[in-house]
């Protein structure tokens, strides 16, 4: 049991750990929590009475820092009333605990968002207008475990810095690509990583969640502890409650080959050739990481090819690149270089601070089902080619059997992927613009392009119904699309821990269960 002294004088009892259920009509009378909670009409000056300065509102740099930090102008725009940045577990326990309580006592007026690097694009899924945002960029541990086989990384973190950190050790964990992307959504979404093919997603590499759960009790979750809760939460997003921790496999990791080669446009389809060769691999190469890119340059109205070729050990030009290698290229950064240097680089090409849009879909292997989605793009590029600033990206990246296969060694996820949907490939469609007034006509626009690509991979027999969450679009259903048994365990999981459905009624942003 804590105690809590309130600035205003008074003295409330929260004993962290007991739910937040029991605890209103028990200790807090209502004209109290009122008082506290309800002042101003919002949360915030509650909270702050008990959480202080890590509690921040507009005009104070914290909060400022914390609103520029978005990696979407839309989601940089919203005015949250106060933004909490807990510096420890206890704090996340707190601050879900009180939202908890101000949520009962002021209906609709204590909905909150869950941050982490925030690098989902879409509007409100990571920020929100008159709520409170628990931003957790100080949850930024890195702890390498004693026998060095595990690590202990904060939700908060960057990928930069995680890399950074380990590969002074000579170490590294299975996670994003790019260095300004966050821990928390990227390792509960799922997580495609340089090392999928040799590890699985970033979801198959977790030991232990440390999470807050709706009741403000701290839990672990693994093999052993809430298993139910471990497999939902590989993939479930923050529908159960706020990861303060992730133990991490570490792996022995010393440098790498990659970079970015560009190709000319007018070999495209021996480059989708190479792209289902590859995926299709009856030895898929597991150090081979790849992403094709094809992307339309409004200066220049034109289309143009630059691909990610990524081999995790230090092997120049390796054989499972050579045929698209062979191809005449326009520039090559390829060359040996360590994880973070890599993640820097793919990092250049996506700065924050512009307005963004992520759309995606899953088909199986097939360079003519990519042949007919870049056919399609071509058409529909020109709805929205007269935009300012619009920036154009189809990336396509292989999902061969060596990756769904993993996540069984390590009690499966909740991505509803195995090696029987055979060697697939995922699609994102990346949009950049400048002003707000074009936002529905690019979603419009996506949403053609997808509406198409659809149609046209069920008349080919390409179509797959699993949706990548970190990609997915507001629209898009990607809980769904793990099919009816794994969202069914979902389900149950959320009422089993969050019986009152705090994450399902009260946070607004992300994918929700129901
Ligand atoms: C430039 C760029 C590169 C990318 N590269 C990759 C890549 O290589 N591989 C890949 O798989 N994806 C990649 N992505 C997609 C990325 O996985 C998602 O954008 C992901 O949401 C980013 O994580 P975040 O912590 O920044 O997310 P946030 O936007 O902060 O959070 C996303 C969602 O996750 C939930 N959440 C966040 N933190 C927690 C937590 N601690 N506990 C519970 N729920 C939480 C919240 O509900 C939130 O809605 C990339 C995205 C961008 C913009
Ligand atoms: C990380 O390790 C440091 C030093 O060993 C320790 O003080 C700290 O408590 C650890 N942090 C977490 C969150 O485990
Ligand atoms: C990784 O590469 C960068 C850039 O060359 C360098 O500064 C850094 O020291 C390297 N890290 C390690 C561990 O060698
Ligand atoms: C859109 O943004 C550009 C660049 O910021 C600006 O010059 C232009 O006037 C804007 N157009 C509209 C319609 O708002």
């Amino acid at each position: 049991m804590k105690l809590y002294s309130l600035s205003a004088g008074l003295l409330a009892i929260l004993p962290l750990g007991v739910a937040a259920d029991d605890l209103v009509v028990a200790s807090v009378s209502n004209d109290l929590a009122n008082m506290v909670l309800g002042n101003a009409g919002t949360c915030c000056v509650g909270l702050k009475l008990f959480l202080g300065d890590k509690v921040s509102v507009e005009g104070q740099s914290v909060y400022t820092n914390s609103l520029e930090s978005y990696f979407s102008l839309q989601n940089a725009q919203l005015t949250p009333n106060c933004i909490i940045t807990p510096t420890s577990k206890e704090d996340v326990a707190l601050s879900v605990f009180l939202l908890n309580v101000g949520s009962k006592l002021l209906p609709g007026r204590c909905n909150f968002a869950i941050r982490s690097g925030g690098h989902t694009p879409w509007v409100g899924a990571n920020n929100i207008d008159d709520g409170v945002t628990i931003d957790l960029s100080k949850l930024n541990q890195v702890n390498v475990s004693k026998d060095r086989k595990t690590v202990d990384v904060g939700p908060g973190n960057r990928w930069l810095d995680v890399y950074g950190r380990l590969e002074t050790q000579g170490l590294t964990v299975v996670g994003g690509r790019a260095s300004i992307v966050g821990v928390g959504g990227l390792t509960t979404g799922g997580g495609i990583s340089y090392f999928s093919p040799r590890y699985g997603y970033a979801v198959d590499n977790i030991d232990n969640f440390e999470v807050v759960l709706a009741s403000g009790q701290i839990v672990n979750a693994n093999s052993k502890t809430n298993t139910d809760l471990f497999k939902a939460l590989k993939g479930g997003s923050g529908n159960f409650g706020i990861v303060t921790s992730f133990t991490m496999r570490a792996y022995e990791q010393g440098p790498m080959w990659g970079g970015f080669v560009g190709f000319d446009i007018s070999t495209i389809d021996k480059q989708f050739a190479f792209f289902e060769s590859l995926t299709g691999s009856a030895n898929y190469d597991p150090y081979a990481s790849f992403i094709l890119n094809v992307v339309y340059d409004q200066a220049t109205t034109s289309w143009s090819a630059s691909h990610s070729v990524v081999y995790s050990k230090p092997v120049a030009n390796p054989p499972a690149y050579q045929p698209l290698l062979a191809l005449p290229q326009t520039f090559n950064t390829a060359d040996v270089k360590n994880l973070t240097q890599l993640t820097i680089e793919l990092g250049y090409s996506n700065p924050n601070g512009r307005r963004q849009l992520f759309t995606t879909a899953t088909f199986k292997n097939s360079a003519a089902m990519l042949s007919e989605i870049y056919k399609i793009a071509q058409t529909n590029v020109n709805s929205i080619s007269g935009i300012s600033g619009i920036k154009y990206s189809l990336s396509f990246q292989p999902i061969p059997t060596v990756i769904n296969s993993k996540a069984a060694a390590s009690g499966g996820n909740s991505l509803g992927l195995d090696a029987s949907d055979g060697n697939l490939m995922n699609m994102l469609l990346t949009v950049t613009w400048d002003n707000k007034s074009d936002d529905a006509t690019v979603e419009s626009a996506a949403k053609n392009l997808f509406a198409q690509a659809n149609t046209k991979a069920k008349s080919l027999g390409k179509f797959h119904e699993y949706l990548y969450l970190n990609y997915a679009a507001k629209w898009q259903d990607p809980i769904s699309g793990y099919g009816a048994d794994s969202k069914a365990k979902l389900q149950a999981a959320s009422k089993k821990y969050d019986p009152a459905g705090l994450f399902q009624k009260n946070v607004p942003g992300g994918f929700k269960l129901f």
